[in-house]
């Protein structure tokens, strides 16, 4: 056990057991291809599977592929299959149902040793974020689901791997463990207990960069490591600094508004602004900007960007200036880029820091999709002290909530 979460160590001898196991193989698809252009999340969880099938288990692994809140880009589970087939050396099997009659004889098919993927969960209704964000079910309730009542019958224990989706509370994640014995995977001991050991004593000086896109997460975490004392300093780049500066009345640019609200981010401004009042001393705002003008990247000083440029990147002194921040650290969190670093005039900032995390003795963490892109796309996988699977969940842990996973996991631990 481990924070009060069973391991794979305490099952015991598990072989001609069925293993419910929840992934989290979320990943950016080609839909033109239908191939994934990444398959990070893939390899992570790869160990604890490989290691319930070779001990003889028969395993059924249960995946979502596409978000309702942002993407509605749901998507089949069949490319990971192939995926997931090359990477252990033997064919895991897949069938385009969840938890029908055909899933459920397949199931009832395998044997020892032998691993199948369900199709996405989130093709029910029931296991969507909005459903769980309109009905908020208790881990009680979600038992008592179509997904669980078909599928818990035929499991004798049920496995956890997924902490890239912690965050979130649905009935794959949290509702087996009120009638399985359940276990956290591999992956999930490791990035649950490295980010709780981090959090609990941050070597000083600790430092948040946030930036990206997810602005009511961001803003949730940044609240409360500044309130706790958790962060030192934050350093605020992409759209969150815009929105800072925006919030203290700087010219940002019309374009860069316009984006701001037509994302629905303008309450976002408020927010900000009481953050700024309060912790002002301990948050860092961009003191340049970059914009892009017939594929050319300008820049300029905060109080001289022209009315109707969209701001793409920090600046190249904000960059220098939040480089030596992130060298002078001794841990650093990083969630979200700088800009919009998949083109290059805009890519500097996040090249910057991104090199400057690389190059820093701190310990550095780094969560969320578009941050792990990056570390790719600079080839600095191996220089990042720890890169977690999951963005939201690294952010909500962060933020110092229990993760509704967790809970459920510490209730199916006693069963
Ligand atoms: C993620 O990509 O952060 C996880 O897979 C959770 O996905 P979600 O935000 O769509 O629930």
């Amino acid at each position: 056990m481990r924070f009060g979460i069973r391991t794979l160590d305490d099952f015991g001898d598990i072989r001609g057991k069925t293993v419910l196991c929840r992934i989290d193989i979320n990943q950016p698809v080609d839909r033109a291809t239908g191939k994934l252009k990444s398959i990070n999340r893939i390899q992570a969880c790869a160990p604890t599977i490989r290691e319930l099938s070779e001990k003889g288990a028969r395993v059924v692994l249960m995946a979502h592929q596409g978000s309702d809140i942002e993407y509605k880009n749901y998507y089949t589970t069949a490319p990971h299959a192939k995926v997931l087939s090359e990477l252990l050396g033997f064919e895991v099997k897949w069938i385009d149902d969840v938890c029908g009659p055909a899933a459920r004889d397949a199931i009832r098919e395998l044997e020892d040793g032998d691993v199948l993927l369900l199709d996405n969960v989130r093709f029910m209704a029931e296991e969507q974020t909005l459903f769980e964000t309109k009905l908020c079910l208790t881990h009680e309730q979600q038992a008592q689901t179509q997904v669980v009542q078909k599928l818990a019958p035929l499991g004798d224990l049920y496995v956890c791997d997924a902490f890239a989706a912690a965050h979130r509370d649905q009935p794959t994640l949290c509702g087996f463990e009120q009638i399985l014995p359940s276990a956290m995977g591999r992956l999930f001991e490791k990035e649950y207990c490295t980010v709780s050991a981090l959090m609990e004593e941050p070597k000083r000086p600790c430092v948040f960069v946030l930036g990206g896109a997810k602005i009511a997460d961001a803003f949730q975490m940044m609240r409360t490591v500044l309130s706790k004392g958790s962060a030192d300093r934050v350093l605020t780049g992409g759209l969150v600094a815009n929105i800072f500066l925006a919030s203290q009345n700087v010219e940002i640019g019309k374009g860069s508004l316009d984006f701001i609200m037509k994302s629905n981010y303008g309450q976002f401004i408020d927010v900000a602004k009481d953050l700024y009042s309060s912790y002002g001393d301990r948050i860092t705002l961009p003191v340049d900007l970059a914009w892009v003008e017939n594929g050319v990247r300008r820049e300029a000083g905060i109080g001289e960007i022209p009315k109707d440029i969209g701001a793409v990147d920090i600046g190249g002194q904000t960059a220098a200036m939040y480089r030596q921040t992130i060298l002078d650290a001794r841990t650093v969190f990083v969630n979200g880029p700088a800009g919009v670093f998949e083109q290059e005039p805009s890519e500097l900032g996040t090249k910057e820091i991104w090199r400057a995390l690389a190059d820093t003795e701190a310990f550095t963490v780094l969560g969320g999709g578009d941050s792990i892109t990056a570390t790719e796309k600079y080839g600095l996988t191996d220089r990042i002290g720890y890169i977690c699977t999951g963005g939201g969940a690294l952010i909500r842990f962060l933020s110092g909530e229990e993760l509704p996973v967790v809970k459920a996991l510490r209730h199916g631990s006693r069963i």
